[in-house]
């Protein structure tokens, strides 16, 4: 008999629905929540735990909660002990879309290491991320915390996620159990509303929403989070079929998910529900379907005993579920050592550690996307330039954490202004020029859980004014515009994706100067700038890239860094585009790009063009970079064979760069219509001025597979059409055939 087998057998039902229970606590810990770990009737506990300074109060607080598990309750079960760390700890490191920007795998584990350093130093054990959800709709603000909207390169981030947030060893007490979320296509929300449902077919799950969770569980994940969403017609905590995918790791509710089914009208698997208490009725049915661990819905532990009574769930049901929470925390070590991960001197110096600084301020930089850079304004040549830094983001130390930024301390974040001011020789102008919003209702929401957006009184005419006139007297303007930490994250989702109207209000007034202005942009989501693209110079999509974004920012104003960032979704001229994804497939009809009006069976919109404004991949740097053409190993292949695709890069510009090369696959004729490309490898590659260097791809059938309508995993004979290149619209292509 294995240990967790003695131990269950030892359990009371109340101690077995106790694990299953995971609930928040603030600090002080309030004598109620004491009292029920001291009875065994909680599992784990979230959030909270380390919210009581920005400094280093957590792990002696842990370890305090710990001591009532391990010390004063009955059967002395450690607690797993969550928080929400998205994009670091204390030092807040770039949203995840942004770091999914850098392309490189080495960037994503090593801010996952980091923020498991700090998480597990503040006594936490388990983090909710990874979020994994592929997303199409950047008017959803949940947009921020993915990898973007392509699933080989999510899958390849969210496995990189998992090595650095769990490490080799899970039981490590520098590594923390990650928690992929939230399963499954919470991204494909209707009309990027949050909280909403999605119809996705099942081919469409397989194989654009699944990937990254397939490529997390192989790396190991430790647990898994259900989304709010009904997909299909059944909300993911009841979907039996879904969360079979999952087994073997730890499943649990996303926060008060169980009850809030009552409000999507679900019954029981046969369209009832128990009038007099349909909690009952959907605890049963969530655990039935494979959710092991109820957050904050309070129906497993309150309502399972009359379920199991009344014969609607079995204790073999039950069991299974608290045997994932002990497994659980017996692979984080918890039973061997509760209090590895409270440890008051490990705190003392991995908190705010000055390494992990550098390399937030490095991440931060690579996260970051030239878009635009019309007559190389940029790189800035510092010595002797006066620059005008104008825009309600630029003296902003609270809204570039960003969204989940909880722990982050915006005294010890760089501002942009910060970070201009400290190049030698530039003399520094600044202005606000604008507020971030105007409106007082969005003000609100925006300030929900603090002050983070500030309204200047006074009349936004007097504000451009004085704006425009530091512009004048000053070589360059840069102009850092954008949105509120909190117009993406959860609940933030917005119909309208371009700038707020008083800040492109004061952009169109700073380029009516004639001053060359850079446009630094501040955003969680790809935001709509068709006019602002047509007629700003330079523009930086900067995301929001945590503690050390202004320095950041300025590394690459200046030409410390160069610009490496590439685009990990499309973003659309008008909202009216989305959805929208380069791997779109084409039509019977498929138009011109220009919507030829003598064609109308070319038409897409009459109103604007249907081609993005900037394509998936898309990005620009301070050197450029040759393409050889491509060459294969062989134009025939038959099943077994590996393809190597090579082609020759050259760094052609004056300065040393990273390039990343991008390879997309397209099968132009199958048993169904396919995507009209499909990203299938890349490589991130750094050349110095006129250095050469061959980049190879391989494949094989297997990265040709797709998932058919009836849900088979096949690939199918013919013609590929393969093709290299720096975004997803610019390929040179060779075509292959592959026989079975
Ligand atoms: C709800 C969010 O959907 C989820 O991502 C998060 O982890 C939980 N709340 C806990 O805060």
């Amino acid at each position: 008999m294995t240990f967790i087998d003695d131990l269950l057998a030892r359990m009371t039902l109340e101690e077995k629905l106790g694990q299953l229970n995971l609930v928040t606590a603030t600090l002080p810990l309030p004598e109620d929540r004491a009292a029920d770990i001291r009875a065994g009737k909680i599992g784990g506990l979230l959030g909270g735990l380390v919210d009581c300074s920005f400094g280093v109060g957590g792990p002696d607080a842990a370890r305090e909660i710990q001591a009532i598990a391990v010390e004063q309750s009955r059967l002395g079960i450690p607690l797993l002990l969550a928080y929400d760390v998205i994009h670091g700890h204390q030092t807040v490191l770039p949203i995840p879309l942004a770091l999914s920007c850098s392309w490189n795998l080495g960037h994503v584990e090593t801010a996952a290491r980091i923020a498991a350093r700090e998480a597990t130093a503040c006594g936490l054990n388990w983090v909710f991320s990874p979020m994994l959800d592929i997303c199409r709709d950047p008017r959803w603000g949940r947009i921020a915390e993915g990898a973007g909207e392509d699933p080989y390169l999510g899958a390849r981030i969210a496995e990189a996620m998992v090595r650095g947030l769990q490490g080799a060893d899970l039981a490590d007490p520098e590594s923390v159990m990650a928690c992929i979320k939230h399963f499954i296509a919470y991204g494909a929300a209707e009309g990027g509303r949050d909280y909403n449902n999605a119809d996705v077919s099942p081919a469409r799950l397989a194989d654009v929403y699944l990937p990254p969770f397939r490529a997390a569980l192989e790396a190991g994940a430790g647990s898994a989070m259900m989304s709010f969403a009904a997909v299909n017609g059944v909300p993911s905590h009841a979907d039996a079929d879904h969360l079979r995918l999952l087994d073997g790791v730890l499943r649990v509710s996303d926060f008060n998910a169980i009850p809030e089914m009552i409000a999507h009208g679900l019954g029981d698997e046969h369209g009832g529900i128990d009038a007099d208490d349909p909690l009952q009725t959907l605890s049963e049915r969530a655990l039935r379907a494979g959710v092991q661990m109820d957050m904050m819905g309070h129906g497993f532990a309150s309502r399972l005993p009359a379920a199991l009574a009344a014969g609607r769930v079995s204790q073999a049901e039950i069991d299974a579920a608290c045997r994932a929470v002990l497994e659980a925390k017996a692979r984080l070590g918890l039973f061997d050592d509760p209090f590895g991960r409270c440890d008051q001197a490990r705190a003392a110096r991995n908190l705010l550690a000055p390494e992990y600084r550098v390399a937030a301020r490095q991440l931060a930089a690579d996260s970051c996307v030239l878009l635009k850079n019309a007559g190389d304004l940029l790189p800035l040549a510092a010595p002797g330039l006066s620059v005008a830094v104008v825009g309600p983001l630029a003296d902003d130390a609270w809204n570039i954490l960003g969204p989940w930024s909880f722990q982050g301390d915006p005294a010890s974040a760089v501002t942009v202004l910060d970070g201009i001011h400290a190049v030698p020789g530039v003399t520094v102008h600044h202005a606000r020029g604008a507020n971030l919003v105007e409106d007082r209702r969005m003000l609100d929401l925006l300030n929900f859980a603090g002050p983070k957006v500030t309204l200047d009184p006074r009349p936004p005419a007097e504000m451009v004014a004085e704006a425009v006139a530091v512009a004048e007297a000053a070589d360059v303007v840069v102009a850092v515009l954008g949105e509120a930490a909190e117009m993406s994250g959860e609940a933030a989702s917005r119909m309208d994706i371009g700038l707020p109207p008083g800040q492109r209000v004061l952009l169109e007034a700073l380029h009516a100067t004639g001053k060359p202005v850079v446009l630094v942009l501040l955003h969680g989501r790809p935001l709509t700038l068709p006019w602002e693209a047509e007629h700003i110079p330079a523009i930086l999509a900067t995301w929001f890239g945590g503690c050390e974004t202004g320095n950041a920012i300025a590394d690459l104003l200046f030409g410390l860094r160069n610009p490496c960032g590439r685009l990990t979704t499309t973003w659309p001229r008008h909202v009216g585009q989305v959805p929208l994804a380069y791997d779109r497939a084409t039509t019977g009809r498929p138009g011109s790009r220009d919507n030829d009006p003598g064609k109308y069976t070319t038409r897409c919109y009459l109103d604007g063009a249907s081609e993005p404004l900037f394509p998936f991949g898309f990005g620009l740097g301070y050197t450029r970079f040759a393409y050889g053409p491509p060459a294969a190993s062989a134009s025939q292949l038959g099943p077994d064979d590996t393809l190597t695709v090579s082609l020759s890069v050259t760094n052609t510009g004056a300065r040393s760069g990273e390039e990343v090369v991008q390879m997309y696959v397209t099968d132009p004729v199958a048993s169904v219509v396919r995507p009209g490309k499909q990203l299938k490898g890349f490589e991130k590659i750094v050349l110095a001025p006129g250095e050469t260097r061959t980049v190879r791809f391989r494949l094989t059938t297997r990265d040709l597979e797709f998932h058919t309508p009836r849900g088979d995993r096949v690939w199918e004979p013919g013609r590929f059409v393969i093709g290299i290149g720096p975004d997803s619209d610019t390929l040179q292509t060779l075509t292959v055939h592959w026989r079975r």
